[in-house]
């Protein structure tokens, strides 16, 4: 069966463990000798285009990168048809797109004959998501999700795409996930990528920063201005002042605790370069394991390909 991998809540247990293994692979192998990898990007990006392009080369494979200017999806032409014309010439397609909703039409639309990966949608960013586990593994495991089991991390700020799909993966390996919001910004219930109906470690939602950091071994945040949120720009600035990761908020937590961002940093607002640039941060790692995470999610593809 074609396997997709567009939230980590639909992706098993076991497929879970297989991805996170596969994506500590050694780094060249053929898994995708002389096949090529559509990469379609209805928004800007650095880390997950570089991340992607690179592993699908290290796996011995070619990346085609299709811009929204280019290819106009749902206005020069609609997403069904665009992902019908890529099934013809792509076995894998990675898309980071606007609406959720349209890997579903794509995956309809061309009768599961394609891959769908989920570069980053209004819902989840699940490669992201699969970095962080690493990220977190490599400093708290020595390399092993399973030793994740116990530990605790808190989000900060507002509560987006980034934060679904982390909480989903985090809950499942047994970590204890907090999340601090303030209201409006806070997780709610219903989406594709849900983690307050995960089982696994306990969630906590609460609308205190301080509250979400105490104690914790990680924190994490992400923009408070997301793709596609520029005209709040200032009333976000406003409402989440108070979630800003600074050295004071980082001063609650456990003496030993690492800080997270899956990039890019809006310095000054959700975080300042104190803390950014600090020895808990383990941001560089992430996007390291952005790569990682790719080639793990392309490996598991293929197996079923
Ligand atoms: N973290 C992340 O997805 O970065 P880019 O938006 O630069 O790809
Ligand atoms: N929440 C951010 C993540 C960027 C990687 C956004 O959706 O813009």
């Amino acid at each position: 069966m074609t396997r997709h991998f567009t939230t980590i809540a639909e992706v098993s247990d076991p497929e879970l463990a297989r991805i996170y293994q596969l994506a500590l692979g050694p780094f060249d192998d053929q898994t995708l000798a002389g096949q090529g990898v559509a990469l379609v990007f209805e928004r800007p990006s650095l880390r997950t285009r570089a991340s992607s392009s690179s592993a699908v080369s290290e796996l011995g494979g070619f990346s085609t990168f299709f811009s929204d200017e280019e290819i106009g999806l749902d206005t020069r032409e609609s997403a069904e048809d665009i992902g019908r014309t890529l099934a013809q010439m792509y076995a894998i397609c990675a898309a980071r797109i606007r609406h959720h909703e349209v890997f579903e039409r794509v995956r309809v639309a061309t009768q599961d004959h394609m891959s769908l990966i989920n570069l980053l949608s209004d819902v989840a960013h699940p490669t992201q998501a699969v970095a962080d586990v690493l990220t977190l593994a490599e400093h708290f495991a020595g390399g092993d999700v399973r030793g994740l089991a116990g530990l605790k991390v808190a989000y900060v700020g507002d509560a987006t795409n980034v934060t679904r799909s982390l909480a989903v993966a985090l809950r499942r390996l047994g970590v204890e996930v907090r999340v601090g919001a303030p209201a409006g910004y806070q997780l709610t219930p219903g989406t594709l990528e849900d983690p307050i109906t995960v089982s696994g470690g306990a969630l906590r939602l609460t609308d205190s920063a301080v509250d979400a950091v105490t104690g914790v071994d990680a924190v994490y945040t992400d923009a408070w201005v997301s793709m596609g949120f520029e005209e709040e720009t200032a009333r976000r600035r406003r409402d989440l002042a108070d979630f800003r990761v600074t050295a004071e908020l980082m001063g609650h937590a456990a003496p030993s605790a690492v800080l997270l961002h899956c990039l890019p940093a809006h310095r000054g607002d959700e975080i300042t370069d104190e803390v950014l640039d600090s020895p808990a941060s383990l941001v560089w790692r992430q996007v390291f394991h952005r790569r990682s995470a790719m080639r793990g999610v392309l490996r598991w593809i293929k197996e079923e390909i």
